[in-house]
């Protein structure tokens, strides 16, 4: 059974990826600091995967996990846009540094191939739908930093590809941190019975998929014979979204608003042709229906 690594595995997205990879008979080590993430995510495997509390700022914690793996996930990374304009240096250390660390650790190892975990933030203000030859436009040092790890994927001396995910949603994605993700406070918010806070005037759209698609298509590129030189691949539905719409369908309370967010960027939605034509990968799941599948 071929081994598959997946830094930030006790995460929101890297937990379900572990469920999928577990069920298709993968044996998974994850490597986690549980910065953000849980071990409450990955209970119900019990003793059947391998975890290793550590950070990927440790080189050497790395090239040890990296070692006997066929493949790398590597989702371990800060994910908050509005933080990172807060603490520059924190992101450039874990999502640009802790890449190359991992990039080393697997160009040093067996490692088949790393699959990074990137975003469509990298895009700032492109005009959607967006394709993946637009150019970089970083409105943030989280987004700068996941522009500068996906260059640093393209010099690696291992097979690399690079997901950019749109919004992503699903059960599991923690509410309870300012820095959470727009769905899970909304639904949090809508549960307790409070008021919504909008940021700017709640027309900003965003592309949501849903998690169970970002696994599926994460697991493709892993396997593709199309890719493997760190190619960028839109991994969104191709709907945009407004805010204000979603806090509608979530049923929230009539917002509040306050001033837009520094960092943010106003539309985005993806352009889903090369995900079809490199990976066979399609978003199935539509918003409406995935918003019932989030417990
Ligand atoms: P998450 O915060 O739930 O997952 C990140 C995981 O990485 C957590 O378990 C956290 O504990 C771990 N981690 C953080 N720093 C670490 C470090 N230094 N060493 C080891 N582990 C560390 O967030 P998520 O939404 O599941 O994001 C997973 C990946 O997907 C990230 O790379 C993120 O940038 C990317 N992404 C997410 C979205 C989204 O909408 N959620 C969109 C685009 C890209
Ligand atoms: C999210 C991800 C980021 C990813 C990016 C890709 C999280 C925490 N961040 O950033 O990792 O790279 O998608 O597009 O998952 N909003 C409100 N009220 C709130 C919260 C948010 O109005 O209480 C608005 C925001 O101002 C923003 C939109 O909702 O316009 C989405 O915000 P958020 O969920 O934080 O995601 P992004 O910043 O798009």
């Amino acid at each position: 059974m071929s081994l598959a690594l997946v830094t930030g595995g006790a995460g929101f997205i890297g937990s379900h990826l572990v469920d999928a990879l577990v069920a298709s008979g993968h044996r998974v080590r994850v490597l986690d600091d549980l910065s953000t993430g849980h071990l409450d995510n990955l209970a119900h495997h019990g003793d059947r995967i391998e975890f290793v509390e550590g950070t990927i700022c440790d080189r050497s914690i790395c090239d040890m996990v990296a070692d006997d793996a066929e493949i790398v996930y590597h989702l371990a990374s800060r994910v908050s846009v509005v933080e990172s304009v807060a603490e520059p240096e924190r992101y450039r250390e874990v999502v640009l540094e802790g890449t190359r660390h991992m990039l080393d650790a697997a160009a040093g190892a067996v490692v088949r191939r790393l699959v990074l975990a990137s975003s469509c933030s990298v895009y700032g203000d492109a005009p959607p739908p967006i394709s993946e030859d637009a150019r970089f436009d970083p409105q943030s040092p989280y987004a700068a930093m996941k522009a500068e790890a996906e260059e640093a994927c393209r010099a690696a001396q291992v097979s690399t590809v690079c997901p950019r995910f749109f919004n992503v949603y699903g059960a599991r994605q923690r509410a309870d941190s300012p820095y959470s993700g727009v769905i899970a406070i909304f639904r949090r918010f809508a549960a307790e019975g409070v008021p919504p806070t909008i940021f700017g005037d709640g027309l900003q759209t965003r592309d949501f998929i849903h998690v169970g698609d970002v696994v599926r298509g994460l697991m493709l590129a892993a396997g593709a014979s199309s890719v493997g030189r760190g190619e960028p691949i839109n991994f969104g539905t191709g709907v945009a979204t407004s805010v204000r719409d979603l806090a509608s369908l979530i049923e929230c309370l009539p917002p509040g608003f306050e001033p837009a967010r520094t960092g943010e960027v106003r539309h985005s939605s993806a352009s889903t042709v090369q995900a079809w034509e490199r990976l066979g990968f399609r978003a199935e799941i539509e918003l409406a229906s995935g918003l019932t599948l989030l417990d």
